[in-house]
């Protein structure tokens, strides 16, 4: 009995090999060639790390869904090399697909269109749409080319926890579970791509991300709306990107968001800081350059100069991960609606809180 368990847990676990990327090295190949064969390897973009699969394989796909503990109706994003490798995923390519990947492409926007029957279900999570983005990151390029195929890939994390934007994060969630991680050093950007969707009469935004809605209607020169469930995730409306829908980037500690006045968010956690205190909770504060000298909490991490969305952006998942090494109980972190990117960042910080925010006036 002792034995057969044993053997079993063994025949589960996998050796991961970890390979650094420099351009043409050939690790690439090395992770090409798992994909070519049916298995996962995880890799860099410039927006979190992803774990791919062969897009067009759905046995493939359906092994990203047992390495993440992803629920099956949650659809993966499909990346692709050329633009021409559209037409191998896409049934119809709208006009606006090409003006928008003139614009943006290889870059942090995703399009939502109708898939071609190469695509299996498995892919999209049984829906007839399919979601596709061009990376903007040499190994991840790289990686396509050598690959032969599009690559389907989710953020390379365990479900529910706070994207990868370092080769580590893969390591600690995936490790054992995946033959290879193409380690490419930090991403530059830090949150998901922005997803649009082309396939109704207004195009929606159904997560925000770098690519703000202004510089998508500006290239379409039309409305462009962002996906009311989203805006309101209070409001009970299911949101149209199936992966909206679940708690994200959650921290074990609890997360709550305070928002207002620079000098009245400062004041409201030192009072929540010393009540917590009083009961002997540890607490920790996610702060900016400008602040972090005024808290009292156990354990304060500044998350940028304020002015700076792009920092604010690239270290919010990893702070949020550090967070679990310690034994802080409660976090309060200030609020990051930056003017361009504001959006996004509040959008993943909101998801990770609960939607628990307070509200200083
Ligand atoms: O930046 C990114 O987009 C990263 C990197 C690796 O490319 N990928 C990423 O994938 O964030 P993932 O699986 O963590 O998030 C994909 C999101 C989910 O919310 C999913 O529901 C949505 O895209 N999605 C995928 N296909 C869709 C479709 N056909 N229609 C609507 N939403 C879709
Ligand atoms: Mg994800």
């Amino acid at each position: 009995m002792y034995q057969k368990m044993s053997e079993r847990k063994f025949l589960k676990y996998m050796q991961t090999k970890i390979i650094k990327v420099e351009t043409g090295h050939t690790g690439i190949a090395e992770a090409a060639d798992v994909i070519r064969r049916g298995g996962l390897a995880a890799f860099p973009t410039e927006t979190v790390y992803g774990l791919g699969a062969d897009a067009l394989n759905p046995q493939a796909a359906k092994k990203i869904y047992t390495a993440k503990g992803r629920p099956s109706d949650n659809p993966l994003i499909v990346h692709i090399a050329e633009w021409e490798d559209l037409f191998t995923v896409a049934r119809e390519v709208p006009g606006e697909a090409k003006r928008l990947a003139d614009a943006f492409w290889p870059g942090p926007l995703t399009m939502v269109m109708k898939k071609n029957e190469r695509i299996p279900c498995e892919t999209t999570g049984g829906l007839d749409t399919v979601a596709v983005r061009m990376p903007n990151h040499p190994a991840a390029l790289s990686l396509i080319r050598q690959s032969g195929c599009p690559i389907a890939a989710p953020s390379a994390n365990t479900s529910g926890r706070p994207s990868p934007t370092e080769a580590a994060h893969v390591v600690a969630d995936l490790s054992g579970k995946i033959p290879v991680i193409l380690d490419g050093g930090p991403v530059g950007i830090g949150i998901e791509s922005t997803i649009i969707d082309l396939t109704e009469k207004t195009p929606v935004i159904l997560r925000p991300g770098y690519i703000t809605k202004e510089m998508l209607s500006q290239t379409l020169g039309r409305k462009v709306v962002i996906d009311s469930a989203v805006v309101a995730p209070d409001s009970g409306k299911i949101p149209k990107a199936p992966g909206m829908k679940y708690r994200h980037y959650a921290p074990r500690a609890d997360l709550i968001v305070v928002t207002g006045e620079r000098q009245k968010v400062v004041s409201k956690i030192n009072e929540l800081t010393d009540k917590n205190h009083a009961d002997g909770r540890r607490t920790g504060v996610i702060a900016t350059d400008e602040t972090k000298h005024f808290y009292r909490a156990d354990q304060i991490v500044s998350i940028g100069a304020r002015a700076d969305e792009d920092a604010i952006a690239r270290h919010l998942y990893r702070i949020l991960r550090d967070f679990d090494r310690g034994d802080t109980q409660i976090i309060y972190s200030e609020s990051f609606a930056t003017p361009r990117i504001g959006q996004a960042i509040m959008n993943r910080l909101l998801k990770a809180a609960g939607n628990h925010e307070i509200i200083v006036s």
